[in-house]
């Protein structure tokens, strides 16, 4: 069985008023939902512990969308795996294309990241995810493979179980262009058998691979039916209560087996 899990990523979006007032929303919007998926809010760091606050006693889950991989010392403006802890934070986003493009970080930093992270118990969304000039290149699944061996070179099998990959296709975020069904599904069947390369059938069948890019709703219950597509990371919808709800009740209720 596989957990499907939709994710909010806010990006550097919202203070901790509107987290507040986002939380109180959300949680009203949800009143009553029965789904499966899990749901994990990332806002940003300064806006962790309101948010924690506001979401004990709910099913919601905290996360964070960076950290630094030593454990403590001289990295000034930089946050470490156990601070985040100490806020409540259950996950944490490692990776994202944002990171990569913006603030220099290699696949060597991610998985360092990642080791991090989970070394502190804290778990992993993983982003992965090609460019347009790479997909148009043909080398989308290269690309694939060079991220996903980096990032989970030396993970056991246990420690992938705290781990989470989003798919995520750089030319579809925040772009309103989304990957089609199709496409996410492509992508999502070789991420997973590159994880089964490195880490066992077993292991990779209960992966959660999230697709993000675009995700709204009115292509939710589309992406989040296919059958190796297992939830969510989203942006730009995931800043309004109404519209994040509508993506987690798009999630189908009924976890499809692993196969
Ligand atoms: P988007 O962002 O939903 O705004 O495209 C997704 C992401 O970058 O995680």
């Amino acid at each position: 069985m596989r957990k499907q899990i939709i994710a909010a990523n806010w990006k550097m979006n919202k203070d901790v008023n509107e987290t507040s007032e986002f939380i109180y929303a959300f949680q009203n919007e949800m009143k009553g939902v029965v789904t499966a998926a899990e749901v994990v809010i990332c806002p940003p760091f300064i806006a962790l512990d309101t948010a924690f606050e506001l979401l004990q006693g709910s099913p919601f889950k905290l996360g964070a969308q960076n950290l630094h991989f030593e454990e403590d010392g001289a990295f000034t403006g930089e946050i470490s795996a156990r601070m985040l802890k100490s806020l409540g934070a259950h996950y944490v986003i490692v990776g994202h294309s944002e990171r990569r493009q913006y603030f220099g970080e290699t696949d060597e930093i991610v998985a360092k990241k990642v080791k991090k992270a989970l070394s502190a118990d804290l778990k992993v969304i993983l982003c992965v995810g090609e460019s347009l000039a790479e997909r148009d290149g043909g080398v989308t699944e290269k690309v694939l493979e060079r991220q996903v061996k980096a990032a989970l070179a030396g993970l056991t099998e246990q420690q992938l179980a705290s781990l989470v990959i989003a798919y995520e296709p750089i030319w579809a975020i925040g772009t309103g262009r989304n990957a089609t069904p199709q496409q996410a599904q492509d992508a999502h069947a070789f991420i997973r058998k590159t994880v089964a390369g490195m880490l066992g059938e077993h292991a990779s069948a209960a992966l959660t691979i999230q697709y993000g890019g675009s995700v709204k709703p009115e292509n939710a219950v589309e992406l989040l039916s296919q059958p190796d597509v297992d939830g969510a990371l989203v942006g730009g919808a995931s800043l309004k209560a109404d519209s994040f709800a509508k993506i987690v009740k798009s999630s189908p209720k009924e976890i499809p087996t692993a196969h």
